[in-house]
């Protein structure tokens, strides 16, 4: 059982990766849902170092990443990437903080919690020290996949998702801008963070490839949903493909359940799920898009109907905003479930 955050009126909060587009969604968000902070310290790389970031009507400047900035710090929501979580988590924890990281460093580290707040909330409480927030494709699927699993028990998921350039980070969302301006404009594409043209096209290929053909983020929704859902059984096949959104991630999913379930008992058990918007009117071209989703919390699910090639399956398209519920949002949900628990 790990160390319980001190019960106080207000906390010293540090976002690690403030630059960011998930660092910046974060300094929002905490404002917006007046999470109780005292102090809030900004930190980033020497590249932004310097910059101010705008919270409750004023710009905080944002330092270089230091052990000594960590001092002191409560809760430490760490979204700068692997190398920063993996050298700088420890400090902050020994420096009293806890530490929500964002990161893919800890995610299937034993010791670490890996927590959906409408999923797997207890088990934020089992840390020492750092829990991790899971990758923004995995996010969303566990939440509208968590209900059918418990009223039927998934027994194989087939997923494959259409990513939004925004996962990738500032630079990758400015690289779809300059691309798309380049070929309205008859100049070629010049791909920096991806290795083709991500504009008018897409890419079946996120992260890095394993010997087997597979990819480094189809192994992180896999692993990940399992330890998630506690359940080493669920067979899991994964495609991830990068697509010219800006933001927001889509699914489609398909599922093969223990029990049967008919679409309506599906769509009846999603509309009360946590963290679930059912959007699906299809007659009525009522179906969530990532435009849509873009800016808000839910986790949308649309499409919900029978998958007829398995004895008792269902074929789901599930979106949601990768920067909220897929990252920033839910961190802060887990910040805010350790500072609401009884003491
Ligand atoms: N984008 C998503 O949808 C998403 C979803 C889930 C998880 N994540 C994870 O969240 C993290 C940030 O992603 P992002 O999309 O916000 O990327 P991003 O837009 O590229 O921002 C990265 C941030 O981290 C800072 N940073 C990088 N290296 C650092 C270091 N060594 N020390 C201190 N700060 C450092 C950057 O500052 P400088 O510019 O100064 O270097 C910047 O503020 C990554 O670990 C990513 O895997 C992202």
């Amino acid at each position: 059982m790990g160390f319980p955050l001190k019960k106080k009126e207000s906390y010293i909060v540090a976002v690690i990766g403030a630059t960011g587009v998930v660092g910046r969604e974060m300094v929002d968000i905490l404002e917006e849902r007046k999470f109780p902070v005292k102090e809030l310290r900004l930190f980033a790389s020497e590249r932004t170092a310097g910059e101010g970031v705008n919270f409750q009507d004023r710009s905080l400047t944002v330092k270089r990443l230091s052990r000594e900035g960590l001092e002191g710090v409560d809760l430490a929501l760490f979204s700068a990437g692997e190398e920063a979580s993996r050298e700088f988590a420890p400090i902050a924890v020994s420096a009293g903080a806890i530490v929500i990281d964002n990161s893919a460093e800890w995610r299937m580290n034993p010791d670490v919690p890996l927590v959906v707040p409408e999923v797997n909330p207890d088990a934020a409480f089992s840390h020492r020290g750092i829990i991790a927030n899971p990758n923004c494709s995995t996010i969303q699927m566990v939440v509208a996949l968590k209900p059918i699993h418990d009223a039927a028990r998934i027994k194989r998921i087939v997923v494959s998702s259409y990513q939004s350039v925004s996962g990738t980070g500032k630079d990758a969302m400015d690289e779809l801008m300059d691309q798309t301006r380049a070929l309205l404009s008859f100049r070629d594409p010049v791909p920096h963070v991806y290795p083709f043209q991500i504009a008018f096209n897409l890419l079946p290929h996120i992260g890095s490839f394993d010997p087997d053909g597979s990819t480094t983020e189809e192994r992180k929704l896999i692993n990940e949903t399992r330890k998630i859902l506690q359940d080493d059984e669920i067979r899991i096949a994964a495609t991830t493909v990068r697509v010219p959104v800006f933001r927001s991630h889509s699914e489609s999913v398909n599922v093969e359940t223990e029990r049967k379930l008919s679409a309506n008992e599906a769509r009846a058990i999603l509309a009360t799920a946590p963290g679930l918007l059912l959007y699906d009117d299809p007659q009525r071209k009522i179906y969530p898009m990532p435009v849509d989703v873009a800016g808000t919390d839910a986790v949308y699910v649309g499409r919900v109907r029978v998958d007829a090639s398995v004895e008792s399956g269902l074929s789901l398209w599930i979106v949601a905003d990768n920067l909220r519920k897929g990252a920033a949002l839910n961190a802060i949900q887990i910040a805010e479930k350790l500072i609401q628990a009884p003491r």
